[in-house]
């Protein structure tokens, strides 16, 4: 049987294109620019790339507040560069998917400004308005300690209107019908220009309800509806859901059926990963993967470890999180909205092979791995911008002015020019003629990653190590299995370990040539560096004759 589920297998690549490549010298990345990438990231092993928001927008939260969803931010380029853009991507295999930011819309939108302005204008419905000062008008901020109210008193409306975000993006009313449709004709717009999907952003703020004082219900139908129109449109087109939920709520929004969210970003595993990071303990983790195990056929996890937001810590106990914090991010500065940690992974983490380990244990987690672009080059953060975007700083592409990403003087954010993590030590020109870099390396875990299926598509099953330093998953699909060991460790581990699968005794390793022969009882002992990794295939390498089409 053939499965054409392309996002099952799919390495997805994150960026914005304001800080990419800019192709036309005026300090912002464009879409020519990222055109002129395209041969790298084909080059990397990406296979889609994950745009956020492009449209025009005031930018003042990273163009998550859109003032205009049917064009593209004339700093970034024409929609001619847009639909050229996605064509030479589609020329080389990639697909590309967009952020869909329907939860609110940015204040300075027109529909906004026509709602402010006239109680009969037929926008003024489109957001939720009170005449009243909510009594809960300071409750459920998204950014706490920066964000003040979800409520705000518009002087021009005279009445007070929601925003679960900052008071210039206010809420859009999804309860609303004509809002409903609105949404549809974004979607149909992009999927027309060439687009394989949506990253949908802040997925339950936009199915819950907005009544002051009552208890806001999440209306998950809602999914299912965005999610037919979607395929009607487009048979493969996929909806990658941003929801930091618990694994009780994960079918909730996969749907029974697997009929609402094809993907979703596993927060949930994500943060214990960062406590095995930090603790070297993977018990928590091995229990989160299981909690987070029983999803629809169709559906698919997205794994990740930093993205452009900070890195949220709030489903750990206090304990946990405390133990990352002083790891990870002691400073108050490298903290943020009181749940998490505003930096990149290459400065959090202590070594090379902790970076490597942690990447290898995340391509090798049951889900599609989710890049973050200058990760793969082992990009730093600016702890003296404020708020994410000490996250956000400009691609490293050389050691030219700049980082080789614009010849302009000033560039939309800083490039990190100094120190260690500055490009002149840090940048792909550089990282390419290296064998050894973190650059080739990706690119060949990446190749390695996509030549193990198994891992998107089958059963996972955590394996028992004896050690609770080395985290032993296997995966079976199609006659085929995969093991992986990852010791988060410092020093090295002796494990002895049982596949547990018939042809086990044989483990062929996938990345240098030490394989393993189990010993009399069955049991493999394999002596695991400090931060050491292993991806072996059960039984021989004819795994290709007994590979079926997917
Ligand atoms: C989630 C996005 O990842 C974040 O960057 C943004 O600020 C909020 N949603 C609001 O759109």
């Amino acid at each position: 049987m053939i499965d054409d589920l392309w996002y099952k297998n799919a390495i997805i690549y994150s960026l914005n294109v304001g800080t990419f490549m800019d192709s036309n010298g005026d300090g912002i990345g464009d879409f020519e620019g990222l055109s002129r990438c395209l041969d790298y990231l084909s080059g990397l092993g990406v296979t889609c790339i994950w745009l956020q928001p492009f449209q025009p927008s005031p930018f003042r939260d990273g163009g998550y507040d859109i003032s205009d969803y049917y064009g593209v931010d004339p700093r970034h380029g024409s929609s001619g560069d847009f639909v050229d853009f996605t064509h030479q991507a589609k020329q080389r295999g990639i697909r590309v998917i967009i952020d869909l930011v329907v939860n609110h819309t940015s204040d300075q939108h027109p529909w906004f400004q026509s709602a402010r302005a006239d109680k009969n204008s037929r926008y003024r419905s489109w957001y939720t308005w009170s005449k009243t000062r909510p009594k809960d008008y300071r409750r459920g901020m998204v950014f706490p300690g920066v964000q003040r109210s979800t409520w705000t008193f518009d002087k021009v409306a005279h009445e007070w209107y929601f925003h679960r975000f900052y008071e210039f993006q206010p809420d859009l009313n999804t309860e609303n019908p004509d809002v409903r449709t609105e949404i549809q004709r974004i979607m149909g717009y992009w999927l027309q220009l060439g687009v394989s999907g949506f990253r949908l952003d802040a997925v339950p703020f936009i199915i819950e309800t907005q009544d002051s004082g009552k208890r806001h219900i999440r209306r998950y139908e809602y999914l299912t509806a965005m999610r037919d129109f979607l395929q009607w449109r487009e048979g493969d087109g996929i909806l990658l859901g941003e929801a930091n939920i618990v694994p009780e709520d994960d079918v909730k929004f996969f749907g029974d059926e697997g009929d609402r969210m094809h993907m979703l970003f596993n927060f949930y595993v994500n943060q214990h990963m960062f406590y095995a990071f930090a603790s070297g303990d993977v018990r928590p983790l091995a229990k989160a993967i299981q909690a987070t195990q029983a999803i629809p056929e169709y559906a698919q996890w997205a794994s990740f470890l930093r993205n452009h937001d900070e890195l949220d810590l709030g489903r750990l106990t206090e304990k946990q999180r405390q133990l990352v914090y002083s790891r990870f991010g002691l400073e108050k500065a490298m903290q943020l909205y009181g749940r998490g940690i505003r930096r990149r992974l290459a400065p959090m983490l202590s070594s090379p092979q902790q970076l490597q380990l942690a990447y290898s244990l995340m391509m090798a987690l049951p889900a599609t791995p989710v890049l973050r672009y200058g990760d793969e080059i082992g990009m730093g953060d600016d702890l003296s911008l404020r708020e994410r975007d000490s996250v956000r700083t400009p691609m490293q592409w050389s050691d030219e002015p700049n980082g080789g990403f614009s010849t302009a003087k000033k560039t939309i954010l800083p490039v990190i020019d100094d120190g260690v993590w500055g490009y002149k030590r840090i940048n792909v020109a550089a990282q390419r003629r290296d064998p050894n870099s973190l650059m080739n390396w990706m690119e060949r875990m990446i190749r390695l990653r996509k030549e193990c299926p198994e891992i998107g598509w089958g059963t996972p099953t955590i394996l028992s190590t004896g050690n609770s330093n080395v985290l032993g998953m296997r995966y079976d699909w199609r006659k085929n299995s995969i093991v992986t060991l990852h010791n988060l460790d410092e020093k090295p581990k002796s494990i002895r370990l049982n596949a547990g699968i018939e042809g086990g005794e044989r483990l062929v390793n996938l990345i240098v040539g030490e394989h393993s022969r189990a010993e009399p009882d069955g049991k493999h002992r394999i002596v695991l560096e400090g931060y050491g990794y292993r991806w072996y295939r059960v039984g021989g390498l004819n795994y290709i004759l007994k590979r079926e089409k997917y």
